[in-house]
């Protein structure tokens, strides 16, 4: 069994930051959530990867190279537009050849990751099978409305606008060749894209077997700021403390918190689970809980909590930020007695500010 992995999406819902940086390469804990994918793949033992890239490339396979730190073999597909899910299949084809596949949308976390569903597909073969999870927003995904009486799924459709369903559809789909028929077969949907979801319904209106599983354990699709934070939560609750740079004597560091190597922390108080990237330095602060803080930051008299910060980032004199993602290279200093706002924001930036 092979992999593919989408990662040649816009991210227009994760602006400003996908302007600079592929969404899947934002970092939850520090991390790129595109490698918690990776991850969640070679757990499920399959080892032959081709992630689907579009204008983030060169970032994406800078990052990942030949897959071998995640003891895979990635190779890369080049997607000229993201025209749809399905044509990302569709661009694959030779690569995947007629090989059962997992197909993996490369902004999606799952917690548990994805060995056991993985397993059933092996072993049962059905033409298609999905992962479906109770939202509360089902008009921003992929709907499946399940038969009560056989379980199984009647019919799919992709973000419709008045949902009679909360069962979504989460990103990683077990295929066999059969998809291949069914993506040749597609027209565009209304947004101009071939969706996966219509040829997921054609196999149903051929009578092939698509099985579904449902999960309750978390899963979220970091398309927006708000699902990278809650993932950033997930991650940082399963931390276990680990010191590799220096906490003094007049700081004190509770719950899980990971401080790297060449990180400094003085005067402040750590309150975990909390991240603290290598040559960051935290000084006169206070930094948790549930803060991802990447490497050389410097943080000073300040207070922030639930909150995910990108390298090099500088933060002085500011209370408090909670419930943030600030980017790379950012200042963000107090205006002292001024009661004005100083912002400079890049495009499509927002700031919620005090009253
Ligand atoms: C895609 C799929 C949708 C699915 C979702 C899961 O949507 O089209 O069916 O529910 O991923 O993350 P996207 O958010 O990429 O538009």
């Amino acid at each position: 069994m092979k992999a593919l992995v989408l990662s040649g999406g816009s991210g227009s819902r994760m602006r400003p930051f996908s302007h600079t940086s592929a969404k899947q390469m934002i970092p939850v804990a520090n991390k790129p959530v595109l490698f918690y994918a990776l991850e969640s793949i070679a757990g499920a033992d399959i080892k032959e990867v081709a992630i689907v890239v579009g204008d983030a490339a060169a970032e994406i396979r800078h990052a990942i190279g030949d897959g071998s730190q995640f003891g895979l073999a990635v190779d890369y597909i080049h997607q000229e537009r993201p025209l749809g899910l399905a044509h990302a299949v569709a661009v694959a084809r030779d690569w995947l050849g007629d090989e059962d596949f997992l197909m993996y949308l490369g902004d999606n976390f799952l917690e548990d990751g994805i060995r056991a569903p993985v397993e059933r597909f092996r072993e049962q073969r059905p033409s298609a099978q999905v992962l479906l999870t109770r939202v509360p927003d089902p008009s921003s995904y992929g709907i499946a409305y399940v038969d009560d009486a056989t379980g199984r799924i009647t019919r799919l459709a992709e973000k419709p606008a008045h949902p009679a369903s909360d069962m979504a559809v989460v990103g990683v789909y077990c295929f066999s060749p059969e998809i291949h028929q069914a993506v040749r077969r597609l027209t565009p949907s209304a947004r101009g894209e071939l969706e996966i979801t219509d040829a997921i319904q054609l196999l149903i209106d051929d009578g092939a077997t698509v099985r579904s599983e449902t999960i309750s354990s978390f899963w979220r699709d970091v398309g927006t700021v708000t699902g990278a934070l809650e993932v950033n939560r997930a991650v940082l609750d399963r931390i276990a403390s680990r010191f590799d740079g220096h906490i003094d004597h007049a700081s004190d560091v509770s719950g899980p918190v990971i401080v790297e190597a060449g990180a400094r922390v003085a005067s402040s108080t750590v309150i975990g689970p909390a991240i603290i990237g290598q040559g960051s330095h935290v000084v006169d602060s206070v930094v948790g809980p549930y803060a991802s803080i990447a490497d050389k930051c410097d943080i000073s008299s300040s207070i922030i909590d639930t909150s995910i910060v990108l390298s090099g980032t500088i933060i002085a004199d500011v209370t408090r930020i909670a419930g943030s993602f600030i980017g790379r290279d950012v200042t963000l200093v107090s205006a002292g007695m001024s009661r004005a706002h100083r912002l400079v924001l890049g495009d499509h930036s927002w700031a919620d500010l005090p009253a």
